[in-house]
């Protein structure tokens, strides 16, 4: 009985795989994973990165902090890591923006080195820093304490290391776009964890993290977030 059946999967799989190969999709030899690893090797030619990114701040804006409306995500200073990732993700149709998956596809960035090049460029520059005086209210501040501040950090600089992106300084509407996306299944290369934690929260709440995770003000300089090794006191981490 279960023999024919997984037989039956097999060829089901195997004439996927197939038509996914003959579609000619210069990614289809590389998993997404490999694509992020292979890239990060590389040293960037920042000169040519600079070059590379003309097409990039046609959206981005010249300084990579983005829209205002937050339509656009500020991406400068991000970490090289965090924006491969999410480069790739964009190119292996991971994650869904028909402009973004346009300009980084195959033909826009040919491999690996353009890929790191642009890259390396975008997290050379100073990251946006939220207005001064956006005043993260106490209901945010809790709530960020409780579900966020081990991974993303004491001041939303996030964590180079681990792939966690700074949230701070990046535009609210943005960031609650990301968060309902991810919670409704938008966002099919976010952790599964960091899913589902986000699962557990009411809108309003979204709201109210997104609102005050943007307006920390976190400089380059303050380090990784207080979870890395054992991690803080009470810390909660996502289930
Ligand atoms: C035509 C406009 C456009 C161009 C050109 C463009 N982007 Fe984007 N980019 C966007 C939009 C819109 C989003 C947000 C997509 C979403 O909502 O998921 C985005 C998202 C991103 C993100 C994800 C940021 C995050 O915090 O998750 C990165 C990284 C990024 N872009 C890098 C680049 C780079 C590098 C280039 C140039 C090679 C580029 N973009 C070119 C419009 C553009
Ligand atoms: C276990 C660590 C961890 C915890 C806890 C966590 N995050 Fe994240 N967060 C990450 C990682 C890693 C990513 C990158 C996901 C990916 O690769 O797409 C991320 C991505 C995000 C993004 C997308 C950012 C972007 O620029 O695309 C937002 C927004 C976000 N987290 C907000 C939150 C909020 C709000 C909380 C608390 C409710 C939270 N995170 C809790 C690790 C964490």
């Amino acid at each position: 009985m279960g023999t024919p059946t997984r037989l039956a999967r097999l060829c089901v799989r195997l004439a996927c795989a197939a038509a996914v190969f003959a579609s000619g999709h210069a990614h289809a030899v590389s998993t997404a994973a490999d694509e992020v690893q292979g890239a990060l090797r590389l040293t960037p030619d920042l000169a040519r990165g600079e070059r590379a990114f003309e097409t990039c701040a046609a959206c981005h804006g010249a300084d990579g902090t983005g829209a205002a409306d937050g339509s656009v995500p500020a991406i400068a200073g991000q970490y090289a890591r965090v924006l491969m990732k999410q480069v790739v993700a964009f190119r292996h149709d991971d994650r869904l923006n028909i402009r973004m998956q346009h300009f980084v596809d195959s033909h826009h960035l040919a491999d690996a080195q353009q890929l790191a090049d642009v890259i390396g460029f975008v997290s050379s520059l100073p990251p946006r820093m939220a207005p001064v005086g956006a005043a993260p209210g106490a209901q945010g501040a809790e709530l960020y304490a409780r579900h966020c501040r081990a991974c993303h950090g004491d001041s939303g600089q996030g964590d180079e290391r681990r792939a966690v992106p700074r949230l701070a300084g990046q535009h609210p509407q943005y960031v609650l776009e990301q968060l309902q996306d991810a919670a409704q299944g938008r966002r099919a290369s976010m952790q599964r964890d960091h899913t589902r934690a986000l699962l557990k929260l009411q809108d309003a709440e979204l709201g109210t993290l997104a609102a005050y995770a943007s307006a920390l003000r976190a400089s380059r300089e303050d380090g990784p977030s207080p979870a890395n090794g054992a991690g803080p006191p009470g810390a909660a981490a996502p289930r």
